[in-house]
């Protein structure tokens, strides 16, 4: 009988990629996939240490698993991606009974880990060096990826796909446990990117999403020729069969405006931007570490209003961050107010250990003020985005249409009729009736009514209407 696999993944759309590639090599490897870990062979979660919550989660997780050995001996746990660089050995030490920990720079090699623990090597650490153990090169080298073996049946649809385009990041904001985690910044060779992308179309995928911590500050150097995301973008818009190309997430410092130009000229573009601003106050943005000020955000937003009028644009804030006042907050409150963001991803700080804010500044906001902050943010965010659907109502929109609803998932009965979701260009969601076999299609949608967060439409009916005669 074929081995089963049950893996859970949490964190970032970099984490959910590297899912879909540990999925594929194991399938090469005679697994199947199942949706509960008490029938699997293999038990894998694929982590995140980007806020505390993220890995207590994780660690709960584990400890359920506690006795599961006690049944089935042979049964295989593991623990992947951003923790188990960051955790290592502690990981064994928390939960004894885990067999393998991998690094996201080491994934490559889970079915010849998994191999060796079947035959009775022990418990198996693969993990990339330190930032400071070696050479920039070195270091390096131990994050690979290795990113051609796709699986379309690991995909949330088979005709959405994400693309690495850059792997880590030398941000260094002082929040951020990122750059020790995932390693330097480095970007991939354009051609190699340009044939990953020409292999998903020629799978069916339709929408491509280019992903990287700074995916706007890609740069790669082939043959003495420099290749930036704009020119990236007008490659991949000559692949028949793409119908859509998106990008997350932006740095504002690399908002250039060839990439605008780009967004603005090239139709496959989806006219959404991911930039996150994090604060409105220059003393937070300055601790952050950020590498620009609120005027240089405004500046910014001033250029992607005028180059894409109709682009919508998102952004993530971090409340609570050491030292912010309340005059700090009303800042970001009114940065909010003013920028009118499509949505915004609001996180309560959540001090990591080894981050640069650690050594410099204290957790000094109290946990029921971070509270406070993060529900009046979303309030005054939820309440622009509730205002800015309402002039979609009446409005035709184009719609890619991802698969059934949320409601239709709930009570799927098997009929051809059901609600469907899909999303807009500038990265709306749009909910309809539709027919199953419109799953994949790019139709057109005609919005009668909306909330903060969903559009609802009905599908436009090209039809022929009655012939006219004139005599
Ligand atoms: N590379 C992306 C974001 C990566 S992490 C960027 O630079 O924008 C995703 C989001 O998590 C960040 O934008 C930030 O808002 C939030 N985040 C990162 N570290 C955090 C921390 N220590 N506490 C709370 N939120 C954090
Ligand atoms: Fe973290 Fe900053 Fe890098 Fe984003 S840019 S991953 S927030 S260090
Ligand atoms: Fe988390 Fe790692 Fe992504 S820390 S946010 S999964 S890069």
């Amino acid at each position: 009988m074929a081995k089963q696999l049950y893996i859970e993944t949490v964190g970032c759309q970099m984490n959910m990629l590297d899912s879909e590639l540990v999925v594929a090599s194991l399938r090469k490897a005679g697994y199947v996939v199942v949706d509960t870990p008490a029938k699997a062979d293999t038990i894998l979660f694929n982590t995140c240490s980007v806020r505390q919550h993220a890995e207590d989660k994780i660690y709960s997780a584990l400890g359920r698993l506690k006795h599961a050995k006690k049944y089935n001996p042979n049964k295989i746990i593991g623990v992947l991606g951003c923790m188990a660089q960051k955790d290592q050995k502690l990981i064994f030490e928390r939960a004894p009974y885990v067999d393998l920990v991998v690094g996201p720079g080491q994934l490559h090699q889970i079915p010849e880990l998994i191999e060796k623990i079947g035959q009775g090597a022990g418990q198996q650490l693969e993990v990339s060096l330190d930032r400071k153990a070696g050479s920039r090169e070195e270091i390096e080298q131990s994050f690979e990826s290795y990113d051609p073996l796709r699986d379309p049946q690991m995909r949330p649809t088979p005709f959405q796909a994400f693309v690495r385009i850059m792997i880590g990041c030398d941000k260094f904001c002082t929040y951020c446990i990122v750059p020790s985690v995932r390693g330097p910044e480095q970007s991939r060779p354009a051609a190699q990117i340009v044939a990953e992308a020409r292999q998903l179309a020629d799978e069916g995928c339709r929408e491509i999403t280019l992903l990287g911590q700074t995916v706007n500050s890609y740069r790669h150097t082939a043959a003495g020729h420099t290749s930036r995301l704009s020119d990236l973008l007008a490659q991949l818009h000559d692949i028949e069969g793409l119908a859509r190309l998106k990008f997350v997430t932006n740095y504002p410092k690399d908002m250039t405006d060839d990439l605008l130009a780009a967004v603005r000229d090239l139709p496959k573009v989806s006219t959404y931007l991911h930039v996150p601003a994090q604060s409105g106050s220059n003393r937070i943005l300055q601790r952050m570490k950020r590498g620009y000020t609120v005027e240089d955000y405004r500046e910014m937003m001033a250029r992607i209003r005028e180059t894409v009028p109709d682009s919508s644009v998102t952004s993530d804030f971090i409340v609570g961050f050491c030292g912010e006042t309340d005059e700090d907050f009303d800042q970001t409150v009114e940065l909010v107010r003013e920028s009118r963001f499509k949505n915004s991803f609001i996180f309560k700080y959540s001090e990591r250990p080894g981050t640069k804010s650690v050594q410099l500044h204290a957790d000094d906001v109290s946990e029921e003020v971070k509270r406070r902050r993060n529900n009046d943010l979303l309030a005054v965010q939820n309440a622009i985005s509730e205002e800015d659907n309402q002039p979609f109502i009446g409005r035709r929109v184009e719609v890619l249409v991802e698969g059934p609803s949320k409601a239709a998932q709930r009570h799927d009965d098997g009929s051809e009729q059901l609600q469907l979701v899909g999303r807009t260009p500038c990265d709306r969601i749009v909910v309809f009736d539709g027919n199953r076999r419109q799953v994949g299609q790019l139709l057109d949608v005609t919005v009668y009514d909306a909330n903060a967060f969903t559009l609802f439409g009905s599908i436009v009916t090209a039809h022929v209407g009655p012939e006219v005669y004139t005599l």
